[in-house]
């Protein structure tokens, strides 16, 4: 069970848990998001994850395939369409964030950050978004590092890092943790964390923690379609899905008590945005006892966390191109290449001040940011539990979900009734009444 875990896991914890869940949680009340995330993480996203598991195992095809096989001759195939597109917007931002933790790790290898106030630390970052030409640069390094690691097929030799890697991500985190709440100031962090203000719980709030959950588990887009064909058929899904969405979201958990103590030991702004744990972290690492060394283990396990996700979301649009056009990986990866790179390219330079890269007044990066999470994988994972719900052959699917009654048998009639009607009537309701509200 292991190895499946491994696998999962290193698409599932990245950017989403490190970077993404304490920017978020800080913009939307903390602790009243962090219960509404706790919700929808086990009792939404966590049945969509068996879903795809489910298709994904029975079919062992790729995410469009496998609708093919399963419902041939109806438009179901279409949510792998989505599930491609998805992961090319995700891919654009996604390697402008991955690109800023290598500029921090090369910042911190020269010990750049030594003696920087917050005033200083958050000013380099500024100028370093407005100067364009190094972001550039390294969400480019970024996108080929991913491309080279899908084309030579060395993922399976990366997995055996991660299994070390993540928990070493863990252990780093918590002692992070225990370092910012000891900081002055920093127990009104854990209550940001902590202590709910039920009031701050808004549609919006919820819309936010929905995809929160979404993006950090990497549903909605095919990718665990595509990892459920990896997970063999002996083994038991709710644990897998269970692991996994336990370990995802002690990371996240971890991340926010590394960072919240430290945001209002250092007088940052809770609702910072993207570069939160930027501007944060540096002060961070400045007062803890081997500050320099730490920030450069830190800053390399982030792009690691990183690369291991991006591989996943590179790994969907190749498995497409090649199978569904008919042409070897290597053609396909040297089609998709230069198109994430492209449309990256854009998102880092839309950051920059009088970018004209601009809708509505927000800038590409925080509109495919946003579009991606709280639209894109929450539409498309409430037709993968209306596709796994209503259109499989509920034998079928009940035989692969439960290894044939084996497992998880005396609660699956609820668990049915959950993705069958709950989930869709609750999901649909939030997504109707609120699209528009929050892009
Ligand atoms: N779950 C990944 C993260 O947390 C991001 C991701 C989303 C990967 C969707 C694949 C698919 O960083």
């Amino acid at each position: 069970m292991f190895g499946a875990v491994a696998a999962v896991g290193g698409s599932v914890v990245g950017l989403g848990n490190i970077w993404r869940f304490p920017y978020v949680a800080g913009e939307n009340g903390g602790a009243a998001f962090i219960l509404v995330y706790l919700c929808v993480s086990f009792l939404i996203a966590v049945p969509i994850m068996l879903s795809e598991f489910s298709i994904g195992r029975s079919t062992r095809r790729n995410p469009y395939r496998a609708f093919k096989k399963l419902a041939p001759g109806t438009a179901w195939p279409a949510i792998g369409y989505m599930g491609v597109f998805t992961a090319f917007v995700i891919l654009s931002f996604y390697s402008v964030v991955a690109g800023w933790a290598l500029e921090f790790l090369r910042s911190s290898v020269m010990g750049e950050f030594a003696g920087m106030g917050a005033a200083d630390i958050r000013a380099n970052f500024d100028s370093f978004v407005a100067g364009g030409t190094m972001p550039v640069i390294w969400t480019l390094i970024f996108v080929f590092m991913t491309a080279f690691i899908v084309l030579s097929g060395v993922e399976k030799g990366i997995e055996r890092y991660t299994k070390i890697l993540m928990p070493a991500m863990a252990v780093l985190l918590l002692g992070m943790a225990i370092n910012s709440s000891m900081l002055p100031g920093g127990m009104e962090g854990i209550s940001f964390l902590f202590r709910p203000d039920f009031s701050k719980i808004s549609p919006s709030v919820v819309l936010q923690a929905m995809g929160q959950a979404f993006f950090s588990l990497s549903l909605g887009m095919g990718a665990m379609i595509t990892y459920g064909s990896y997970i063999k058929k002996e083994q038991n899904m709710f644990k897998v899905a269970g692991t996994v969405a336990l370990s995802d979201l002690s990371i996240a958990i971890l991340s926010g008590l590394a960072i919240f103590p430290a945001v209002f030991a250092f007088g940052v702004s809770p609702t910072s945005g993207p570069e939160l744990i930027f501007i944060t972290l540096p002060m961070v690492f400045q007062q803890m006892v081997g500050g320099y060394f730490i920030s450069i283990i830190f800053f390399f396990l982030v792009f690691v966390a990183a690369i291991t996700s991006s591989i996943s979301l590179f790994e969907v649009i190749t498995a497409y191109v090649s199978e569904e056009m008919r042409i070897p990986r290597i053609k396909a990866v040297a089609i998709n290449t230069p198109l994430v790179m492209i449309t990256s390219v854009f998102c880092a330079l839309s950051q920059m001040p009088d970018s004209p890269l601009l809708i509505g007044g927000r800038n590409l990066f925080d509109i495919f940011d946003n579009l991606s999470s709280v639209y894109l994988l929450p539409i498309g994972g409430l037709f993968i539990v209306l596709f796994a719900g209503w259109v499989m052959k509920p034998s079928a699917f009940h035989d692969e979900l439960t290894n044939r009654g084996l497992y998880g048998e005396r609660m699956y009639p609820a668990f049915r009734v959950l993705m069958r009607y709950a989930i869709p009537v609750v999901m649909t309701t939030l997504i109707l009444f609120l699209t528009g509200m929050v892009l």
